[in-house]
């Protein structure tokens, strides 16, 4: 049986964690192989690697690092008659605010992602394989060089993987340290050596242009560490878990105004955000209330805890829906217009004041945007410069209006999706709490608790000290 020091909620269902917080448990591979790793390994060795993908498409995994993609599909978009070395890179880049899961997957479970990922390179013929590591997990980068090592010498790794015929690489790339470089396109830039500016698509989409300009699949983390257990159970198998279309487990971090706030791998779709708030979190801090959730990392449009949504069925009917009853999948929760993204889940109850939440998040974009393009690179600057004003007190009406147009005017008009993760926030918080920042802007309402706080933000961020 196993035990935890941190016990999971029973609603939870661990896959991917299920050795997280494990007693007993430890990063290596002896430790690994007592419980039955690389099992998953041998079993794909003896398959064709058409059939893996099969399995993989089967299970209806869809990607985990953002936009939800299905990463059987991702798969077949190698060119059929490609000549060329084909790549797999891991994004372990890890850089949307709100998110900290796959750091705990290569902290306390790293051959779990190599199992997935030599058994990934097999299914697409990737000889070599990249792990791009968040430069600030220097320990994280250690735990994998140590555990492709020693995956090594037990020949899970490197020529003639158990006497399959199959070779392999793994290497350990440290990343250069800015949020861009999580875009698989920066990422690819950055991994050639430049500067990580994201590349144009089309025609540079991984798959058929990715690498050293050869096909290369990009996945995140917790994607590839999904397939060993697909392999596991069989693609039909894993498609019962969750919901149709939204199958599978994934790891949900909730942050910010809940009592018990923390990781939990659940069911997609099989939990409510009632019973994660109130539930899984705990429910709001004492004599406070929830206002509003951002339910997939910084980039997500932000929801009200008080909103009913229109929702549209497969069939074309119409239903409502309480912000309370909102099901955790992808479909509906791009349905409510907001997404499921990285899983990442802020909360914020009703001491937070929107304006400073709004210039918290134009603060993170205005400094990660790489300035390749110009509406990112000065709409994000100039909303970061109107929200400075709001939280200060400086403002007119009309500002808010002002920033919503700069918002409009970089989404859908930039080289990457950093300018809708950008202006998206800035869209959804103006257009549900238009009220409150106008009033904000009323000189009546000119003492503003945040304000020695964002005055501080902005010198460190203008690099003086606070
Ligand atoms: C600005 C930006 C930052 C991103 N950062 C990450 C990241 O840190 N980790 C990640 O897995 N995906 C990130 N993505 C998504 C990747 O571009 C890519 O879609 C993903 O790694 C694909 O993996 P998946 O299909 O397994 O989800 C980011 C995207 C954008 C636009
Ligand atoms: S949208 Fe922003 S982050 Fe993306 S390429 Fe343009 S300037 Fe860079």
């Amino acid at each position: 049986m196993i035990t935890y020091s941190k016990p999971p909620h029973p609603r939870e269902h661990r896959l991917i964690f299920k050795n997280v917080d494990r007693q007993g448990w430890d990063t290596s591979i002896d430790c690994y192989l007592q419980d039955g790793g690389y099992e998953d390994l041998k079993k794909a060795l003896g398959m064709e690697p058409k059939d893996i993908t099969g399995e993989v498409k089967k299970s209806g995994l869809r990607g985990r690092g953002g936009a939800g993609f299905p990463t059987g599909m991702k798969w077949t978009f190698i060119p059929p008659n490609n000549t060329k070395p084909v790549y797999l890179i891991c994004n372990c880049d890890e850089s949307e605010p709100g998110t900290f899961k796959d750091r705990y997957i290569v902290h306390q479970d790293p051959h779990q992602l190599i199992e997935g990922m030599v058994i990934s390179c097999f299914a697409v013929g990737a000889k070599i394989a990249y792990i791009y590591v968040r430069e600030e997990f220097p320990q994280a980068a250690e735990i994998l060089e140590k555990a492709i090592e020693d995956a090594r010498e037990k020949n899970f790794v490197g020529k003639n993987v158990q006497g399959s015929g199959f070779d392999v690489e793994i290497y350990v790339h440290r990343g250069a340290g800015a949020y861009i470089c999580g875009e698989e396109t920066g990422l690819i830039e950055s991994l050639e050596g430049k500067r990580p500016y994201p590349r144009i698509k089309p025609p540079y989409f991984p798959a058929a242009l990715g690498l050293y300009m050869c096909p290369t699949i990009v996945n995140n983390v917790e994607s590839l560490c999904h397939v060993k257990h697909i392999i596991r159970m069989g693609g039909d198998e894993y498609a019962k878990l969750g919901v149709p279309r939204n199958t599978g487990t994934r790891i949900i971090g909730v942050s910010g105004d809940v009592k018990k706030p923390g990781y939990f791998e659940i069911e997609v779709g099989k939990l409510t955000m009632r019973e994660l708030l109130y539930e899984l979190c705990g429910g709001p801090k004492d004599g406070r209330e929830f206002k509003a959730v951002i339910p997939g990392g910084s980039s997500s449009k932000i929801l009200r805890c008080d909103e009913t949504f229109k929702i549209k069925g497969p069939d074309g009917s119409e239903r409502s829906l309480d912000f309370m009853d909102i099901p955790l999948d992808f479909d509906t929760l791009a349905a409510c217009g907001s997404m499921a993204g990285s899983g990442g889940v802020i909360v914020m109850d009703d001491s937070r004041k929107m304006s400073w939440v709004l210039n918290n998040l134009n603060s993170f974009y205005a400094h990660e945007s790489c300035g390749q393009c110009t509406p990112c690179r000065e709409g994000s600057m100039w909303m970061k410069k109107i929200s400075d004003r709001i939280v200060d007190g400086d403002a007119s009406p009309e500002d808010v209006e002002t920033l919503e147009s700069v918002a409009y005017q970089i989404d859908g008009k930039t080289v990457c999706a950093f300018g809708e993760a950008s202006s998206w926030p800035v869209e959804a918080i103006i257009a549900k709490f238009r009220e409150e920042l106008v009033a904000e802007t009323d000189p009546k309402n000119a003492e503003k608790p945040h304000n020695a706080e964002s005055a501080a933000q902005r010198k460190f961020l203008a690099g003086e000290s606070a």
